[in-house]
């Protein structure tokens, strides 16, 4: 009988599938319903009855064999497909992790927070102010009353109730005299908005402001803080001047230049061919402004200023346009992480 040759051909057949497939394919071929040993099976009827029971004890045999042979090599074909999967899917969680793209600080405000630097290593405050403020802290107290002509110059944005976007950060100066008594030493970083718009000048900029009220505080110690700050903030030691000029809130007043940073003074597009960029308004504090906000100007005096952010940032890196700080494109703000 060939019980024993087909079971032998099966099992070969087992051991050499390489898939689930093709051991499908072998059981069909011996264990399906028209399988091989399935055929022997059907065949017993034409032995002769007395050996009838020892071949179907042998066919059931090989066949229960041959099941447990398939079914060890499913197990086997099933764990080394995994261990193959493993092997070439494998994460290796020992490399580095995607971090999280990191913005940076833009430009203007950089240099705010360089200013304040500098200024609280010299001991003053940082105050920020409000954006929203009323006509009193915006002018009234800062020696502009109702229909002085400085008004014109701030084109004014109001709100319906009469407050309005601060123009400038000197109402920062006239909330700190109100709530805190001399002396003081602050800084007043922010955005102040103003009504035009065009190629050198943008709705919202940016300015800081300085106050500092003290006995005895004089137009010299202004001029040496300014001259500190200058070189402190460049880095470099650049001319300055201090001329003439004229604001309600401080008297004398003065503007300062700076020896030009891209042609050091001999004449260039920045400079309009003047030599000299300005960067700051500033004076000793009008006696009219230290008493509105309840300092007695004869016991205390002092001087103020203040400055663009934006121009400073120019200044600074050398930038042509100021348009290119308010378009947020990433090639430009990139450059300054
Ligand atoms: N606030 C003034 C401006 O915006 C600048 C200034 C500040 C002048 C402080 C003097 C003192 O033009």
């Amino acid at each position: 009988m060939d019980v024993e040759k087909v079971l032998q051909a099966a099992v070969a057949a087992t051991e050499a599938a390489g898939s689930e497939f093709s051991l499908e394919e072998v059981r069909v071929r011996y264990l399906g319903r028209k399988g091989e040993l399935t055929k022997l099976l059907k065949g017993l009827g034409q032995l002769p009855q007395e050996r009838r029971p020892s071949v179907g004890a042998a066919i059931n045999a090989a066949k229960d064999e041959l099941q447990s042979k398939l079914d060890a090599r499913r197990i086997a074909l099933a764990s080394e497909q995994l261990a193959k999967k493993m092997a070439t899917e494998a994460v290796d969680v020992t490399l580095p992790g995607r971090r999280p793209a990191r913005g940076g600080l833009h430009p203007v405000t950089q240099t705010l927070a360089r200013v304040e630097d500098i200024f609280v290593g010299a001991g003053y405050q940082v105050f920020a102010g409000l954006e929203v403020e009323d006509d009193y802290h915006n002018f009234a107290a800062l020696n502009i009353p109702p229909q002085h002509p400085a008004r014109a110059m701030h084109d004014t944005f109001y709100f319906a109730d009469g407050s309005l976007l601060r123009t400038h950060t000197s109402p920062a100066q006239v909330h700190v005299m109100e709530h805190q008594g001399p002396p003081i030493r602050v800084i007043c970083p922010g955005r102040v908005y103003r009504r035009d718009s065009d190629l050198t000048h943008t709705p919202m900029f940016h300015q800081i402001e300085g106050l500092v009220i003290d006995r005895g505080i004089s137009f010299a110690h202004l001029k040496g803080t300014v001259a500190d700050f200058v070189q402190r903030f460049f880095e470099r030691d650049l001319d300055l001047r201090f001329r003439p000029s004229h604001f309600p809130f401080t008297e004398p007043s003065a503007e300062v230049d700076v020896q030009c940073v891209h042609c050091l003074g001999s004449g260039c597009r920045v400079c309009s061919h003047t030599g000299w960029l300005e960067i700051m308004g500033c004076g000793l504090v009008h006696p009219t402004a230290l008493s509105m906000s309840g300092i007695d100007p004869e016991s205390w005096s002092g001087f103020a200023f203040g400055m663009g952010g934006d121009r400073l940032t120019m200044l600074l890196h050398e930038v042509n346009d100021m348009r290119l700080f308010f378009e947020n494109d990433l090639r430009f703000l990139e450059q300054f992480n």
